[in-house]
Protein backbone atom coordinates (compact mmCIF):
# COMPACT_ATOMS: atom_id res chain seq x y z
CA UNK A 1 0.00 0.00 0.00
CA UNK A 2 1.36 3.28 -0.91
CA UNK A 3 0.14 6.33 1.74
CA UNK A 4 -1.28 9.08 -0.03
CA UNK A 5 0.84 11.30 1.44
CA UNK A 6 3.59 9.31 0.35
CA UNK A 7 1.86 9.35 -3.03
CA UNK A 8 1.54 12.80 -3.90
CA UNK A 9 4.71 13.97 -2.98
CA UNK A 10 6.21 11.01 -5.07
CA UNK A 11 4.08 12.14 -8.21
CA UNK A 12 5.19 15.58 -7.10
CA UNK A 13 8.77 15.05 -7.69
CA UNK A 14 7.68 12.90 -10.97
CA UNK A 15 5.97 15.86 -12.10
CA UNK A 16 8.97 18.26 -11.85
CA UNK A 17 11.47 15.62 -13.71
CA UNK A 18 8.80 15.59 -16.58
CA UNK A 19 9.43 18.91 -17.17
CA UNK A 20 13.09 17.72 -18.24
CA UNK A 21 11.85 15.00 -20.61
CA UNK A 22 14.09 15.07 -23.60
CA UNK A 23 11.13 13.82 -25.77
CA UNK A 24 10.86 15.90 -28.91
CA UNK A 25 10.63 13.04 -31.00
CA UNK A 26 7.42 11.82 -30.07
CA UNK A 27 5.88 14.09 -27.98
CA UNK A 28 5.57 11.81 -25.20
CA UNK A 29 6.61 13.41 -21.72
CA UNK A 30 7.16 11.11 -19.08
CA UNK A 31 8.25 11.82 -15.35
CA UNK A 32 9.00 8.99 -12.96
CA UNK A 33 10.14 9.27 -8.83
CA UNK A 34 11.46 6.24 -6.81
CA UNK A 35 11.43 6.48 -3.13
CA UNK A 36 14.89 4.86 -1.27
CA UNK A 37 13.98 3.03 2.01
CA UNK A 38 15.32 6.13 3.90
CA UNK A 39 12.86 8.28 2.04
CA UNK A 40 15.32 9.87 -0.19
CA UNK A 41 13.25 10.67 -3.76
CA UNK A 42 15.07 9.94 -7.08
CA UNK A 43 13.66 11.61 -10.10
CA UNK A 44 13.53 10.73 -14.12
CA UNK A 45 12.55 11.49 -17.63
CA UNK A 46 11.97 10.26 -20.74
CA UNK A 47 15.53 10.52 -22.97
CA UNK A 48 15.01 10.06 -26.35
CA UNK A 49 17.66 10.91 -28.79
CA UNK A 50 18.77 9.93 -32.69
CA UNK A 51 19.09 6.39 -32.42
CA UNK A 52 15.31 5.97 -31.45
CA UNK A 53 16.51 2.29 -29.71
CA UNK A 54 18.45 3.69 -27.31
CA UNK A 55 15.74 6.02 -25.77
CA UNK A 56 15.80 5.43 -22.27
CA UNK A 57 12.33 5.63 -20.12
CA UNK A 58 11.74 7.44 -17.32
CA UNK A 59 11.25 5.17 -14.71
CA UNK A 60 14.55 3.60 -15.46
CA UNK A 61 16.38 6.97 -15.33
CA UNK A 62 14.93 7.24 -12.26
CA UNK A 63 16.44 3.94 -10.41
CA UNK A 64 19.97 4.21 -12.54
CA UNK A 65 20.47 7.45 -10.58
CA UNK A 66 19.32 5.84 -7.40
CA UNK A 67 21.66 2.22 -7.88
CA UNK A 68 24.74 4.87 -9.23
CA UNK A 69 24.42 6.42 -5.95
CA UNK A 70 24.97 3.45 -4.20
CA UNK A 71 21.18 3.00 -3.20
CA UNK A 72 19.74 -0.52 -3.15
CA UNK A 73 16.50 -0.54 -1.31
CA UNK A 74 13.22 1.16 -2.40
CA UNK A 75 9.75 1.50 -1.40
CA UNK A 76 7.67 3.04 -3.95
CA UNK A 77 7.31 4.34 -7.49
CA UNK A 78 5.22 7.42 -9.33
CA UNK A 79 5.15 7.58 -12.83
CA UNK A 80 3.57 10.78 -14.35
CA UNK A 81 2.33 11.28 -18.17
CA UNK A 82 0.30 13.89 -20.02
CA UNK A 83 -2.11 11.09 -21.15
CA UNK A 84 -5.76 10.81 -20.85
CA UNK A 85 -5.40 8.17 -18.90
CA UNK A 86 -2.91 6.79 -16.16
CA UNK A 87 -0.04 4.74 -18.20
CA UNK A 88 1.97 1.90 -16.03
CA UNK A 89 5.45 1.25 -16.59
CA UNK A 90 6.50 -0.43 -19.91
CA UNK A 91 7.47 -4.12 -20.29
CA UNK A 92 11.36 -3.30 -20.14
CA UNK A 93 10.69 -1.15 -17.10
CA UNK A 94 8.84 -3.83 -14.82
CA UNK A 95 11.34 -5.99 -15.55
CA UNK A 96 14.26 -3.75 -14.28
CA UNK A 97 11.87 -2.25 -11.28
CA UNK A 98 10.82 -5.77 -10.43
CA UNK A 99 14.96 -6.97 -10.38
CA UNK A 100 15.87 -3.95 -8.31
CA UNK A 101 13.04 -2.28 -6.48
CA UNK A 102 11.08 -5.97 -6.13
CA UNK A 103 7.05 -5.78 -5.02
CA UNK A 104 7.01 -2.15 -4.20
CA UNK A 105 3.51 -0.09 -4.98
CA UNK A 106 3.25 2.25 -8.19
CA UNK A 107 1.04 4.75 -8.83
CA UNK A 108 0.10 5.90 -12.46
CA UNK A 109 -0.64 9.30 -12.64
CA UNK A 110 -1.87 12.25 -15.31
CA UNK A 111 -1.09 15.78 -15.20
CA UNK A 112 -4.81 16.34 -15.26
CA UNK A 113 -5.10 14.25 -12.02
CA UNK A 114 -6.20 11.48 -12.77
CA UNK A 115 -4.36 8.29 -10.75
CA UNK A 116 -4.05 4.71 -10.86
CA UNK A 117 -2.41 2.38 -7.77
CA UNK A 118 -0.81 -1.15 -8.85
CA UNK A 119 1.94 -3.30 -6.83
CA UNK A 120 4.49 -4.40 -9.12
CA UNK A 121 3.48 -8.17 -8.41
CA UNK A 122 0.15 -7.38 -10.13
CA UNK A 123 2.23 -5.37 -13.04
CA UNK A 124 4.77 -8.49 -14.25
CA UNK A 125 2.93 -11.43 -12.41
CA UNK A 126 6.08 -14.24 -13.63
CA UNK A 127 9.24 -12.34 -13.37
CA UNK A 128 12.35 -13.39 -15.22
CA UNK A 129 15.08 -13.88 -12.46
CA UNK A 130 18.23 -15.00 -12.46
N1 LIG B 1 8.18 6.01 -21.90
C1 LIG B 1 8.59 6.16 -20.60
O1 LIG B 1 9.42 7.01 -20.29
N2 LIG B 1 8.05 5.33 -19.68
C2 LIG B 1 7.11 4.37 -19.93
O2 LIG B 1 6.73 3.64 -19.04
C3 LIG B 1 6.56 4.25 -21.28
C4 LIG B 1 7.24 5.01 -22.34
C5 LIG B 1 8.74 6.92 -22.92
C6 LIG B 1 9.63 6.27 -23.93
C7 LIG B 1 9.50 7.23 -25.10
O3 LIG B 1 10.41 8.27 -24.91
C8 LIG B 1 8.08 7.77 -24.98
O4 LIG B 1 7.68 7.50 -23.65
C9 LIG B 1 7.10 7.15 -25.94
O5 LIG B 1 7.07 5.77 -25.85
Amino acid sequence: MIEPEQGERLIQAATASRKNAVSERSGFSVGAAIEAEDGTIYGGCNVENSTYGLTVCAERVAIWKALSEGVRRFRAVAVVTGADEPTPPCGACRQILWEFAGDVPVVSATSGGKRKFYRMSELLPEPFEF
